[in-house]
């Protein structure tokens, strides 16, 4: 599988030089798709633009709106062979239980953000006993914190030839966690896919899960200001 950056109406897909079988695309449901027959409509959509006959992995975008709708299109959509996985992107444990308690389908994915900062322990072990995948957005908290020179990432990196980056990616998949970096560079694309030739020990494991604060660098989906802000955009960002 080859890794490549594709941006959705900049590139179109046939063009990237790659056959379409080397490829993951992987996109997502916003919530102004939520229901039913709306998302039906947006998986449609989506394949037109992509120029594509099927999506590798979709999510729910946030767990807002009447996403059993959108579960029940993706599910129909799955079976019909559009989809190849279906998942979900910020469900904390909560709503995550809830819907997979209820649906044919256990999501494969579900998308949340997690870094060195906010490793999301307790969503993990719940996301393991269901059987869905973890995966990271914001594997370097987009920078925050000093992301970058983090003395722990450094330190431990430097004993190994990587950077904080590097070290911070291969934590997380030793903690069986997807990680989606994003760079726009072409050199740092190269930096974070070259993780798979080293592996941190107990110690340094130990060191890194330390650097958890257990809470978000972003907003919370838990916070009533974080619910209205998203669903106002649903309701406004149309896609
Ligand atoms: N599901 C959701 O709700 C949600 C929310 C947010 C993000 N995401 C997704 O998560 C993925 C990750 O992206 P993200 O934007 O959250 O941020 P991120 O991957 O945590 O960080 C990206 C930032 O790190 C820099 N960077 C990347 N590699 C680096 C390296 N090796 N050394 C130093 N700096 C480096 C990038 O700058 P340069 O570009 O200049 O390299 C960029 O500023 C994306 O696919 C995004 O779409 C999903």
């Amino acid at each position: 599988m080859r890794v490549v950056a594709f941006f959705m109406g900049k590139i179109p897909l046939q063009k990237c030089g790659i056959p379409r079988n080397e490829l993951f695309l992987t996109t997502k449901v916003w919530i102004s798709n939520a229901g039913y027959e709306a998302a039906k409509a947006s998986i449609d959509k989506s394949l037109k633009k992509l120029q594509t006959d099927y999506i590798d992995l979709l999510l729910i975008h946030q767990p807002f709106g009447d996403y059993y709708g959108t579960y029940r299109a993706m599910e129909e959509a799955y079976q019909a062979g559009k989809l190849r996985a279906i998942g979900v992107s910020n469900f904390y444990p909560d709503r995550l239980i809830d819907l997979c308690q209820f649906v044919e389908i256990t999501p494969a994915v579900n998308q949340v953000e997690t870094h060195v900062f906010q490793q999301q322990k307790t969503a993990h072990e719940y996301m393991k006993k269901y059987g869905v995948q973890h995966e990271s957005w914001g594997p370097f908290a987009e920078g925050r914190n000093d992301f970058f020179t983090n003395p722990v990432l450094t330190e431990i990196g430097a004993k190994y030839g990587k950077s904080s980056a590097q070290t911070a990616l291969r934590f997380l998949l030793q903690s069986d966690v997807v990680v989606i970096p994003k760079s726009t560079r072409k050199e740092r694309m190269a930096e974070n896919i070259d993780v798979f030739d080293f592996t941190l020990n107990d110690e340094d494991m130990k060191a890194i899960a330390a650097l958890d604060e257990g809470e978000s660098l972003f907003f919370s989906h838990y916070d009533p200001a974080t619910v209205e802000m998203l669903t106002n955009m649903g309701k406004t960002r149309k896609v």
